[in-house]
């Protein structure tokens, strides 16, 4: 482990995710165009992704350091989960470490500046044009105080403030740390809230920038939900899934001390489920459909396995943690 790795680990975990993000930040003001690794090239939501590996929602939130993240070799990185209106998340302590594991939980609770701050970090990164093949997701939440029943309008304002920036958006309905947000996974709700967030895209892509849509969903579902889930995700056209956010279940890190601590569970202990939730989907889904593999993804073998399952593209977060800025590279060569 090198230097800083050790020393960010020592710090506690948000004092280390704020170190990190400065530190990030700083590396995207070196001059100089910015460009992935190069590695599995593939088309992605019609764009050319130069290699498979990218960095999931939540590291960069507020989308502060999208240069210097970029910088550490990803194809893609997507920023947020951003809300409408800032908004301060739970509090704290909200992030724990259980290194036995290489995992972390959380209950973060969708902490960011809002979106308006985002279009303005978003705007520099744009205008700045030093960004150069990294395509670049938007991941997409509802304020904690919007009821279930206006959600779809808390999506649909993301994607009018962001569109001109995002590759992608990602429909995030899967965070387990928004009260009730997972309830619209699932039945009449879904169908509601993807049918009125695609009629907003379609309009938006008549007047030149519909970014194509993913639904990011939980490991927490059962193959039927899986099945109806991807029912719903094809009859309203969306371009594919992000599997997974994290899970509920502590079945993996019993006994630990942190096992008890509300929130989603991240890092290895979810490789196996999520390796299942996209095969789930790769099977429920039409061929032509964009599968984004996500969880427990931690070296080499574990993306292959993701691939193997039917993942078009990866993302790594807590990895990324535990073993910093190199494993994009050990992952990006080892399935080259
Ligand atoms: C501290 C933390 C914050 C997260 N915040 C978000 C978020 O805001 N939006 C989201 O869609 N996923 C969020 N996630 C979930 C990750 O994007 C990812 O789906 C999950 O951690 C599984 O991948 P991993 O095992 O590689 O970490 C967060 C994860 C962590 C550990």
């Amino acid at each position: 482990m090198n230097p800083i790795q050790s020393l960010l680990l020592a710090l506690p975990p948000e004092t280390a995710h704020s170190f990190a993000i400065a530190s990030l930040s700083a590396a995207g003001v070196l001059p100089g165009s910015i460009t992935p690794l190069a590695g599995a090239q593939r088309s992605f939501l019609g764009n050319v992704l130069q290699n498979p590996v990218g960095l999931a929602a939540g590291l960069d939130k507020n989308a502060e350091a999208v240069l210097g993240l970029a910088r550490c070799g990803f194809g893609f990185v997507e920023v947020g989960t951003v809300t409408p209106l800032a908004q301060p998340g739970n509090p704290k302590p909200r992030l724990f470490r259980l290194p036995e594991h290489r995992a972390l939980i959380n209950r973060m609770g969708f902490n960011n500046h809002g979106m308006e701050a985002m279009a303005a970090k978003l705007h520099q990164v744009r205008v700045g044009g030093r960004l150069k093949d990294t395509l670049l997701g938007v991941n997409l939440g509802k304020n904690k105080n919007t009821p279930n029943e206006e959600a779809a309008a808390d999506y649909i304002k993301g994607m009018e403030c962001l569109h001109s920036y995002a590759d992608y958006f990602t429909i995030n309905l899967s965070s387990p740390n928004t009260p009730g947000l997972r309830q619209l996974q699932h039945g009449e709700p879904l169908k509601e809230l993807l049918g009125t967030v695609k009629e907003r895209q379609l309009a938006l892509a008549s007047q030149g920038s519909g970014a194509p849509l993913l639904l990011k969903v939980a490991p927490d579902l059962s193959q039927e939900e899986v099945e109806q889930i991807a029912e719903q995700v094809t009859a309203c056209e969306f371009d594919g899934v992000i599997a997974t956010n994290t899970t509920l279940s502590r079945e993996t890190v019993a006994g630990h001390k942190y096992a008890e601590e509300a929130g989603g569970l991240s890092g290895d202990p979810l490789t196996g489920r999520s390796a299942e939730v996209v095969a789930q989907f790769r099977q429920a889904l039409p061929k032509s459909m964009t599968i984004v593999g996500v969880g427990g993804i931690s070296s080499g073998e574990d993306a292959q396995t993701i691939l193997n399952a039917g993942a078009d593209a990866l993302q790594i977060y807590t990895s990324f943690i535990y073993q910093g800025t190199k494993i994009v590279r050990n992952i990006v060569e080892s399935i080259r």
